[in-house]
């Protein structure tokens, strides 16, 4: 890769999606939201009636994925086969599915190009969970962000309500701990800090707090 990279990477529900966006867009930089590929992978899969445990077919899904990301007045519209699935992707079904498929071999081999295909100049901020240690190994700067497992699941309800949707708390953890368990005990690119990652716990920080300190870090390292 030629152009610059910021790899963020960390368990769902530590922020990354917000800071990886406003970091990009205060560098003019790309920006991969490799979550949504999986999720778009899963959904595919769900409409199609393809069983998440299919390998092939599921890489197959991965392979042909028709998406496309549509930035309008700085906001992402996500299309699947031109059907705007923006908000239907973020359901904690899928989210469960995509972690399932995820898991699976050919898929994360089916969307890797795709994803080093993101990197373009002047820059790319990659959010997942391997941006740093399989993906973007060579990123000058990779990020580690968590939070402690009852304030993510906090976010998430917030996030929800905000949504007019209403979910228990526990329900939410236990949703998030079953997330966790299979992202970090997966046997490929499972969710791990690379070796040179900056871990970042945002528990007790708010979000412009965590933007400051990354772009602290850029800073320096250029
Ligand atoms: O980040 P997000 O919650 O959108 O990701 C959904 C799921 O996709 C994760 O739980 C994880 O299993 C999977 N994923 C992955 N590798 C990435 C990004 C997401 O395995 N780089």
């Amino acid at each position: 890769q030629t152009a610059p990279i910021l790899t963020i990477d960390g368990p769902g529900g530590a922020g990354k999606g917000t800071i990886s966006r406003m970091i990009a867009e205060h560098l003019g930089w790309h920006l991969l939201d490799s979550g949504a590929l999986y999720r778009l992978t899963a959904l595919a899969a769900l409409r199609k009636g393809v069983a998440v445990d299919d390998a092939t077919a599921l890489a197959d899904q991965a392979r042909s994925l028709d998406v496309v990301f549509a930035v309008e007045a700085g906001r992402t519209s996500i299309l699947l086969e031109g059907d705007d699935v923006t908000i239907a992707i973020r359901s904690e079904g899928v989210g469960g599915a995509a972690s399932q498929v995820a898991a699976l071999p050919p898929v994360r081999d089916a969307l890797l190009q795709r994803q080093r295909d993101f990197c373009k100049a002047p820059g790319l901020v990659a959010d997942g969970r391997d941006m740093g240690t399989v993906v973007f190994p060579e990123a000058p700067l990779k990020i580690y962000l968590t939070a402690s497992a009852e304030e993510r699941a906090r976010r998430r309800q917030l996030q929800l309500q905000q949504a007019g949707e209403d979910a228990r708390l526990s329900t939410l953890l236990e949703e998030i701990q079953a997330r966790d368990a299979r992202d970090m005990q997966r046997a490929v690119a499972p969710l791990k800090p690379a070796d040179d990652a900056i871990e970042l716990d945002t528990t007790q920080l708010d979000i412009p707090e965590v933007v400051e300190r990354i772009e602290t870090l850029l800073a320096e390292r250029n």
